[in-house]
């Protein structure tokens, strides 16, 4: 751990480093907890800059979210310690020390915050709603236009369809033939999948601020209320649509099986949790979205579902270079668990759309 101590040294902290451990679940950049002669407490990550090329761009929008998040949390009479992150500058006055090619930040520890790994009840499931429906209402009437695109294209659907026709056509591991069913089930929505895209363009959907990671360990709660404190992990923080993030979060969340689930009759989109979800989040922000963004909530979950399932299947016909596979078969067997999910959303649209209409 020397070595971490020795980058902390390039930091204000105040006082000098002390200790420093392994630090929380993430899995993507590496987190460390340190520890300071005064007593306060830091994390310290270093960005995973496999994944984000552009770690200054993503400060830049790390800094820029957090600091307008400050200023709404004091105006609303919050704590902006706590209930936000705190980006620590290096000793030059940076947001984050480069050595070499790996890149470090520091953000303050958010004290008496506790996270939870696994949603283990429809009121946790709520819970996040409310916080991320929250982040949306706090960064309603922030310039999303001026964020950096950290990953370019990340939700553009259209683009996707064609990396999916192009992987098709490849056909490098001669896998296509075999999944036939699954080709002609993207291919027989091709029109939808540019459906947000182009409402996007003509600007009949807002760009927002969006967190793009809306996963429930991304969510501190106080340890004594229990209630959402701060949203944290910004490093997909983007300009996009309100309704992607929320329609992810019902992608892995309004379900009860995993992503990778092979008994197919076990995979079902389950309503009470769309309802639960909705309700939370359309409580902190529904006041602050446009009409139309409303109305579309159903299509975002059926978009961040179909999706996600077009680009597992796109991996499986390229011969699994993009997700990490565990056994023969993974990325079709994760493919599979979402185009079940699309249908099932498809035939529940009617009682989604009457769902978003009773919490508007
Ligand atoms: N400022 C903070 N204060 C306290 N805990 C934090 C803070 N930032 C992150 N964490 C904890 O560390 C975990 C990993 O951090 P995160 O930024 O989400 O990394 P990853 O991108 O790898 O998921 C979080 O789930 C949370 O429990
Ligand atoms: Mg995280």
């Amino acid at each position: 751990m020397s070595q971490i101590l020795d980058i902390a040294g390039h930091f204000q902290l105040g006082s000098k480093a002390i200790s420093a451990e392994r630090y929380g679940c993430g899995h993507i950049n590496d987190t460390f907890r340190l520890e300071t002669e005064s007593g306060k407490n830091y994390i310290l990550q270093r960005i995973n800059t496999s994944i984000f090329r552009d770690a200054e761009a993503l400060m830049e929008n790390v800094v820029s979210v957090t600091d307008f998040l400050k200023k709404k949390i004091i105006s609303a009479g919050g704590d902006p310690e706590r209930e936000t992150l705190s980006v620590v500058p290096t000793i030059q006055g940076d947001s984050m020390y480069r050595e070499g090619e790996e890149c470090w930040r520091v953000y303050t520890f958010i004290e008496g915050a506790v996270t939870l790994q696994t949603c283990e009840s429809q009121e946790q499931f709520y819970a996040s709603a409310s916080a991320f429906g929250h982040f949306q209402k706090l960064l309603a009437d922030f310039p999303a236009g001026s964020l950096h695109e950290s990953i370019p294209d990340f939700h553009n659907t259209k683009l996707r369809y064609g990396a999916f026709e192009a992987a098709v056509a490849a056909d490098v591991c001669k896998r296509a033939a075999s999944v036939a069913e699954e080709i002609a089930f993207v291919r027989s929505r091709k029109e939808f999948a540019s459906v947000l895209v182009d409402m996007q363009e003509s600007g009949e959907l807002p760009l927002r601020v969006t967190h793009n990671d809306t996963k429930l360990n991304n969510v501190l709660f106080d340890g004594e209320s229990g209630l959402p404190l701060a949203v944290v992990d910004l490093d997909t923080v983007m300009p996009g649509l309100s309704i992607n993030d929320f329609g992810d979060s019902i992608r892995f969340g309004a379900t009860h099986a995993a992503e990778d689930e092979q008994d197919l009759d076990k995979v079902n989109f389950d309503i009470d949790l769309f309802e639960c979800y909705t309700k939370g989040f359309l409580g902190e922000c529904g006041a602050l979205m446009t009409d139309m963004e409303k109305k579309m909530l159903p299509v975002g979950a059926m978009m961040m579902t179909f999706e996600c399932g077009m680009r597992f299947l796109t991996d499986y016909l390229s011969g699994d270079t993009y997700f990490k596979i565990h056994r023969e078969g993974h990325n079709l067997d994760r493919c599979r668990t979402q185009f079940k999910l699309v249908s099932d959303m498809e035939k529940a649209r009617d009682r989604m759309d009457e769902i978003v209409k009773k919490y508007c």
